[in-house]
Formats: C-alpha cells, sequence, structure tokens
C-alpha cells in the first residue's frame, strides 16, 4: 500500500528513468552518426539499462496496488557539441537521477513506508555505482585530452569500460 503522495513521487521517477532511457538513446544515435561506435554501444546498454529501472517500478507498483502512470516522454537534444559535453551532461543527469531518487528515500521515512524504503534501496546502490562510473569515463577523458586527435582514443576506453560493464551484468 502506497499514499497517493507517494504514489505520485514513484510516478514523477517513472517519467524520470524514462527520459533518461531516451535521452541516452539519443546521444547514441548522435555517436553512431559521428563514428564513435564504442562510446554509442555504451550509450545504448545505458538506455536500455534506464528502461529496465523504469520497468522496476512501474512492477512494484502493481505490486502494492499503484497505478502507474505511462508517461509521455519529452523528446532529448539531438545533436551535442562534443563528446566531453555530452559524457558531462550524462554524470550531471546521474546526478539528478541520485537527488531525486533520496528525496523518494526520504518520502518513505517520513510516511513510515518500510516496504517502498527497502525497494528503494536497490536505487541507491545503482545510483552511487553509476555517478561512480561515469566519473571513471571522465577521469579518464581528463588524461587522454579532449583534443581532435583524441576521440580514437576516448572511444576505445569507453568501448573497453562498456565491455568490463556488460561482464559484470552477465557474472551477476
Ligand atoms: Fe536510472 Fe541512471 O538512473
Amino acid at each position: 500500500m502506497v499514499s497517493e503522495n507517494l504514489t505520485s513521487a514513484l510516478n514523477k521517477q517513472i517519467e524520470m528513468e524514462g527520459y533518461a532511457s531516451f535521452l541516452y538513446l539519443s546521444m547514441s544515435c548522435w555517436c553512431e552518426h559521428k563514428g564513435l561506435k564504442g562510446c554509442a554501444a555504451f550509450l545504448r546498454r545505458q538506455s536500455e539499462e534506464e528502461n529496465m529501472h523504469m520497468l522496476k517500478i512501474i512492477d512494484y507498483m502493481l505490486d502494492v496496488d499503484a497505478i502507474p502512470v505511462i508517461p509521455q516522454v519529452n523528446q532529448p537534444p539531438v545533436r551535442f557539441d562534443s563528446i566531453v559535453s555530452l559524457m558531462h551532461s550524462v554524470y550531471e543527469h546521474e546526478k539528478k537521477v541520485t537527488r531525486s531518487i533520496h528525496q523518494l528515500v526520504d518520502l518513505c521515512t517520513k510516511e513510515d513506508n518500510s516496504d517502498t524504503f527497502n525497494f528503494l534501496q536497490w536505487y541507491v546502490i545503482e545510483q552511487r555505482e553509476e555517478e561512480a562510473l561515469m566519473r571513471s569515463i571522465l577521469d579518464k577523458i581528463k588524461l587522454i585530452g579532449d583534443g581532435p586527435q583524441s576521440l580514437y582514443y576516448i572511444d576505445k576506453e569507453v568501448e573497453t569500460i562498456n565491455a568490463q560493464q556488460v561482464a559484470k551484468a552477465t557474472t551477476n
């Protein structure tokens, strides 16, 4: 059982995860168009993960007899200034999602809803890992440098990181 307040907050989170999925898919398309295949694969996988995050909340809401609202998804940007600013935007977006998850957790505490609180702990860990992942990519970009000659190496690094993430997901 979840309150009206919490139902509305969970629906907002569905919208946020859905938007993240579309945003990363759009970013993936831009990378593919620019020949950055490693970055494109990484962002396509991130997009699929966000979709899974959205579905997980929908399933939870159905389990507790709440009605999930499937949102209208705002169109994400189509063009990006550079791969460096794009990766910075992903990091900023993840920080925004983390803040939203923590607000949801706070609401559960206020409403004494331990079931939803426990459900959200998976997202708390996931957000910590996603922020750390994006920081590691930005650190690599800093080491490589962001001049035009660096694009090939940035793409290769992101491809390697993506392969590590895929391997991690299959062992879990
Ligand atoms: Fe599901 Fe990366 O926020």
